[in-house]
């Protein structure tokens, strides 16, 4: 079977409407209100998903000659709209303030649509992406256990498991791309060492599960070692991760 034809099935398994699955009419505004540093949160995390048309431009154009990989990106591109569209629309609901308007979306896109990617980059960018969807994955786990309205609840336990997909989608596009060259296994551990999250570049600082989440670090080390073969503390330690000056 084709990779892009297991995770396309896959998204299909994990698919849910905006529309159909999400009780619009139920939401509970005094409840979802009594919670001002979750719709913060929430706030960020949509910007973040509304930078995807940037990020993952980049990416496409460096992986035109990839079919799995045009499909992963795809369906990123298809599922982070979905993501933004969902949290906007709630946001909106409960009426949340500062309103995110289209004028703020394209200015906070401006300087990453400027920014080019060089195709040497690609295997640093892929690690990013992988381990960025990774940690969303957590940011909106944690959030569903903080919140105590029941919509916003059930929206990010969807929301959530579509990142645990994208996560491993991107990791299996680099785990094809060890299999045919063992040498890029130096280039994934240089990226993971020296990680930072694409959202980032969308909003400046990035609401990631990561401080005091040590399961979230413990799993990122893990999807690290499962794709190297290497313990990624060993590869800290070793002096091999090189110490940037960013
Ligand atoms: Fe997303
Ligand atoms: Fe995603």
């Amino acid at each position: 079977m084709r990779l892009y034809e297991r995770q396309a099935a896959a998204a299909t398994r994990g698919g849910w409407s905006v529309e159909r699955d999400i009780r619009w009419r139920d939401i509970d505004r005094a409840r979802a209100r009594a919670r001002p540093g979750i719709l913060v949160g929430l706030r960020d995390a949509a910007l973040i998903e509304a930078f995807h048309p940037v990020n993952l431009a980049r990416l496409l154009r460096l992986m035109w000659d990839d079919v799995d990989g045009s499909a992963v990106f795809s369906l990123e591109l298809y599922e982070g709209f979905k993501h933004f569209h969902a949290l906007r629309l709630y946001l909106d609901a409960v009426g949340h303030e500062p309103a995110i308007t289209d004028a703020e979306i394209v200015e906070m896109r401006r300087a990453g649509a400027a920014v080019d990617v060089a195709s040497d980059g690609l295997i640093g960018r892929l690690v990013e992406f992988m381990l960025s969807e990774h940690l969303a994955a957590y940011f909106f786990r944690r959030l569903a256990e903080q919140a105590v309205e029941p919509v916003l609840i059930a929206l990010l336990h969807y929301i959530a498991a579509d990142e645990v997909r994208h996560a491993q989608n991107a990791s299996d596009l680099i785990a094809k791309r060890i299999a045919t060259d063992p040498a890029v296994i130096g280039g994934v551990l240089d990226a993971a060492a020296h990680f930072r999250h694409f959202g980032a570049e969308a909003i400046g600082a990035v609401p990631v599960a990561l401080p005091g989440d040590p399961l979230a670090i413990r799993t990122f080390a893990k999807r690290i070692e499962r794709l190297c073969g290497v313990r990624f503390v060993d590869y800290l330690k070793s002096g091999l991760a090189v110490r940037r000056t960013a």
